[in-house]
């Protein structure tokens, strides 16, 4: 086999909020990278910052210093307007909270990033309906957000972030609200686009369950990542 591509690589990453005596730093130098054709999980208490790193690493938020390559592009050197351009075309963000917009329609939520790119909505609809296909929502796709349950608005913001084929999906914890039978369907679709060249996938998760699915697991602590392992070599019952 041959070595593996680095898809998204973060040195020395550091991030504060606040500032004076409010300050806090949140990321104490991060080092971590992520392959081409993996899913790399992210586990870790509440709070140790596992959100501040993923949206660093999506371009949606800057870090205070450090280096980030994610696809080849040297974010930390990037305009924000750049920056924006790359994220649309190249990520995929699934957002703990979904994020979903409550007065249009489930495929109309799908679009998104579709239009976003500059596609007619009657053009970018039938993707979104695919999307929604893949991951169980097919019959629900006029309903607006509010008429579905936790779970299925959790897939539609999945639907939505895989839309536009990003190479690079990053989802916190996007599991959280499914049970287990949508959680794996969601992990099998995750597996399956893995198989497609330059794809990547970085998960924030505390669901134990899903674990099996990924190729790499590291693990944060109060702002550092303190191990980082092939799924082969994580030790599970010390993290049970
Ligand atoms: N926008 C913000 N302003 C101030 N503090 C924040 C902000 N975002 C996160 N934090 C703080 O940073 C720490 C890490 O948060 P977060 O990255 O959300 O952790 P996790 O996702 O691991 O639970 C927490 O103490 C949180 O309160
Ligand atoms: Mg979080």
């Amino acid at each position: 086999m041959s070595a593996p591509i680095i898809a998204a690589s973060a040195r020395s990453i550091t991030k504060s909020f606040g500032s004076g005596n409010a300050r806090i730093e949140v990321l104490h130098g991060i080092d971590i990278d992520s392959y081409e054709s993996e899913i790399l999980m992210l586990l870790g208490p509440s709070g140790c910052g596992k959100t501040t790193l993923i949206s660093i690493l999506a371009g949606t938020l800057t870090a205070d210093s450090g280096e980030l390559s994610v696809l080849g592009e040297p974010l930390h050197a990037m305009k924000k307007s750049a920056i924006t351009r790359f994220r649309a075309r190249n990520i995929g963000f699934i957002f703990q909270q979904f994020n979903l917009i409550p007065t249009i329609s489930c495929e109309e939520n799908a679009a998104v990033p579709l239009l976003i790119q500059g596609m007619s909505l009657a053009k970018a609809l039938p993707h979104a309906r695919n999307s929604l296909d893949q991951v169980g929502l097919g019959d629900h796709m006029k309903k607006r957000p509010n008429q579905l349950s936790g779970g299925q608005q959790q897939r539609v913001a999945i639907a939505r972030a895989l839309v536009h084929h990003p190479r690079l999906i990053i989802c916190d914890e996007p599991t959280a609200a499914l049970d287990a039978e949508n959680g794996q369907r969601v992990m099998d679709l995750f597996r399956d686009l893995m198989r497609q060249p330059g794809r990547c996938a970085i998960v924030v998760t505390h669901d134990h369950r899903i674990l099996q699915y990924s190729d790499r697991i590291a693990t944060m602590n109060d702002g550092r990542i303190v191990e980082s392992v092939p799924t082969s070599q994580f030790d599970f019952d010390h993290h049970r």
